[in-house]
């Protein structure tokens, strides 16, 4: 899918903006990330670690999350920022969460951080063969 550049630009920024609100006194990686829903509306995450470690969560459930409770039903374009220089790429639970509210052909998942963006996959090219839903239709 072709994205326009405005649009790019904006993700951007909403995504290294959304770094700013990270929690992360134990890592002090900082994760940001915008999800463009199917009304073209943004929405932004951060990741929120815990002094009980194992507790902290991942900026991309945080986006899902204000995309739900905002109405939003189907994300079509992440846009995950980290600090750099190594391109950021979201881990294996985050990329199964993403899953449950996209079409992994169609979901455009993008690495960027403060210099820019860095790479794009499909969500089908990070999570091949996934299961989905439609597993439990049986
Ligand atoms: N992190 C994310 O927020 N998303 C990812 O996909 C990769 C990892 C966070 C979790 C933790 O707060 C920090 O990055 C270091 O692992």
């Amino acid at each position: 899918m072709e994205l326009p550049q405005g649009l790019l630009d904006r993700l951007l920024a909403e995504s290294l903006r959304a770094r700013d609100f990270a929690h992360v006194p134990y890592s002090k990686y900082r994760v940001g990330v915008a999800i463009l829903d199917e009304q073209g509306r943004i929405h932004i995450g951060a990741n929120m670690e815990n002094a009980s470690y194992p507790q902290g969560w991942c900026a991309e459930p945080s986006a899902l999350t204000a995309m739900i409770m905002a109405g939003g039903k189907q994300a079509k374009v992440a846009l995950v920022t980290g600090p750099g220089p190594e391109i950021i790429t979201p881990c294996g639970g985050c990329r199964q969460k993403l899953r449950e509210f996209s079409v992994p052909e169609e979901l455009i998942v993008i690495a960027g951080d403060p210099g820019g963006i860095r790479q794009r996959w499909t969500l089908a090219e990070l999570l091949p063969h996934s299961f989905g839903p439609s597993h439990l239709n049986f």
